[in-house]
């Protein structure tokens, strides 16, 4: 099992786009992914279908 953390102090900078279109990438190269967001606005979780 691999673990790939988006990080950064600064909001707005990508970091939910980054994850969810890595995510969705993966996923189609077979890949089983669990997303999880620790941002507090939980953007991501919100959006991910
Ligand atoms: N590579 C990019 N090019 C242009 N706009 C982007 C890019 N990545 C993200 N955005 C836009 O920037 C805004 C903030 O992105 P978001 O992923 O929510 O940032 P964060 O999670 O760091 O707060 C969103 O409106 C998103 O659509
Ligand atoms: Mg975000």
């Amino acid at each position: 099992m691999n673990t790939i953390v988006i990080a950064n102090k600064k909001g707005g900078v990508g970091k939910t786009t980054t994850a969810q279109n890595l995510a969705s990438a993966l996923a189609r190269k077979s890949m089983v992914i669990l997303a999880l967001d620790m941002d507090a606005q939980a953007n991501l979780s919100r959006t991910w279908v």
